[in-house]
């Protein structure tokens, strides 16, 4: 009985936490900015720029202006937003580099939080609006993107930071927009993510599961994944931000396993304050797309079955991507302990990308794939990496 009292005191106690949380009032500072407060709290107020892509989308991109020097880019990864490259306040990669004085952009891709906008179509109501992932990423949003930046500063080339899948956006333009390899002078590929077959437990038991997904994804007629509104994304910024349980569910539970278990790195208070952040929202066919490239171990543009695939590539599998054709200097960070860029998977798009300038293994042997953008202390495992990199190619 005394057993089942406790049990009942701690759940108690983890419920009124948890109410107690939902308040924004109650969250940590920076668990309740935004992208624009973040970086104007670390002494950089940003210029937004709100770009336009060839097919109607509206990106916010934020500028933290420095001295005049080549343009640096950050491109974040699958539903996240630009808060990833704030949150950790003083030691986040991009007010690292905006305090060195550099040129800083910070790009949201299409259907997050802050890039939930399109000419025409209406998020709530069209779900033509959802029918995206990294190809017209790399399409549409990054050539937009790259074309305001070299437009504003009057800069040739700029110098491109992408996590996760922001560079797998980066092996798409340059295969399918190849005019635009020449104006980036490095890509910084951090947890590079191209091929996604060699993925450990759980998330090699979703692409094994691809097809049952993909299908009921069409059954039920998803669209928004993770959105700030959705039930899941709503779901997560609560829960997850809630003291002990939220670290115990979102992170033990769900982002170690999947990403690679650092806590050491990512630490509880962390979390209350990456919980409202994170996720940023995507789309569902951006998720579908992935799983379908570990599912069928190619590198290719999205299958939508075969007599589909006939009308809308002539052709009844999908084209690949053509990674000899990505002529931009490419740097390699990797790491061992990360769940969703593998070393086995690196090793493949590594061996079929032309100009290859750099590949590091972290020496920090627990390095996960996020540990690049929310690790504590990732000043001392990848700011020397990034300072390397940024003198050889883009020296203030
Ligand atoms: C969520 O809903 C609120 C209130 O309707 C709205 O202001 C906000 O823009 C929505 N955000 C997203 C990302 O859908
Ligand atoms: C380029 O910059 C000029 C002046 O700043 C502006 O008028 C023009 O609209 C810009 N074009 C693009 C494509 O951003
Ligand atoms: C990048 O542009 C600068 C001028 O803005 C030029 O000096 C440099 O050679 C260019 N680098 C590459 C790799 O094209
Ligand atoms: C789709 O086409 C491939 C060859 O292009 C073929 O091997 C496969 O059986 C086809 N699948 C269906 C369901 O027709
Ligand atoms: C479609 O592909 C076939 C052969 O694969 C080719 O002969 C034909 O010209 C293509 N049609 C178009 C419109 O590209």
């Amino acid at each position: 009985m005394r057993k089942y009292t406790a049990l009942w005191l701690t759940v108690t106690f983890l419920i009124s936490q948890q109410v107690g949380c939902i308040s924004a009032d109650d969250l940590p500072d920076d668990g309740a900015l935004d992208s624009i407060g973040l970086a104007t709290k670390y002494g950089h107020p940003p210029t937004q720029y709100d770009v336009v892509t060839e097919d109607g989308y509206i990106l916010a991109v934020y500028r933290l202006p420095g001295d005049g020097s080549i343009p640096v880019l950050f491109v974040h990864g699958l539903a996240d937003s630009t808060d990833t490259f704030l949150i950790r306040g003083n030691t986040s990669p991009a007010i690292y580099l905006a305090n060195k004085g550099y040129d800083v952009w910070l790009a949201n891709t299409r259907g997050n939080r802050y890039s939930r906008r399109h000419k025409t179509l209406d998020p709530d109501k069209d779900p033509e609006f959802w029918q995206f992932s990294f190809h017209e990423r790399g399409c549409y949003d990054l050539p937009a993107i790259i074309d305001t930046i070299l437009n504003e500063t009057g800069a040739k080339n700029l110098t491109a930071i992408g996590h996760s899948e922001g560079n797998t956006n980066f092996y798409v333009l340059g295969s399918e927009k190849k005019e635009y390899n020449s104006k980036i002078n490095v890509l910084i590929a951090l947890g590079p993510v191209a091929y996604v077959q060699n993925l450990p437990a759980p998330a090699s038991i979703l692409v094994q599961l691809e097809p049952v997904i993909s299908d009921l994804v069409n059954i039920l007629g998803l669209n928004e994944l993770f959105g700030d509104n959705t039930t899941l994304g709503t779901i997560s910024h609560t829960l997850c931000s809630v003291p002990i349980l939220g670290y115990t569910v979102c992170g033990y539970g769900l982002l170690f396993p999947l990403v690679g278990s650092d806590p050491a790195e990512l630490e509880q208070d962390f979390f209350q304050k990456l919980g409202p952040h994170y996720p940023g929202g995507s789309s569902y066919k951006s998720l579908l797309h992935f799983l379908q490239v570990g599912h069928r171990k190619t590198f290719a543009q999205y299958d939508y079955g075969n007599e589909t695939n006939l009308k809308v590539y002539n052709s009844s599998e999908p084209p690949l991507y053509q990674l000899d054709q990505v002529t931009m200097p490419v740097a390699l960070y990797t790491a061992a302990n990360d769940g969703f860029s593998t070393l086995a998977d690196v090793a493949i798009l590594q061996s079929q990308l032309p100009n290859v300038v750099y590949y590091l293994l972290s020496p920090y042997a627990l390095c996960n794939h996020v540990d690049y953008v929310w690790g504590r202390t990732a000043k001392i495992y990848f700011y020397p990496f990034l300072d390397i990199m940024l003198n050889r190619y883009n020296p203030l």
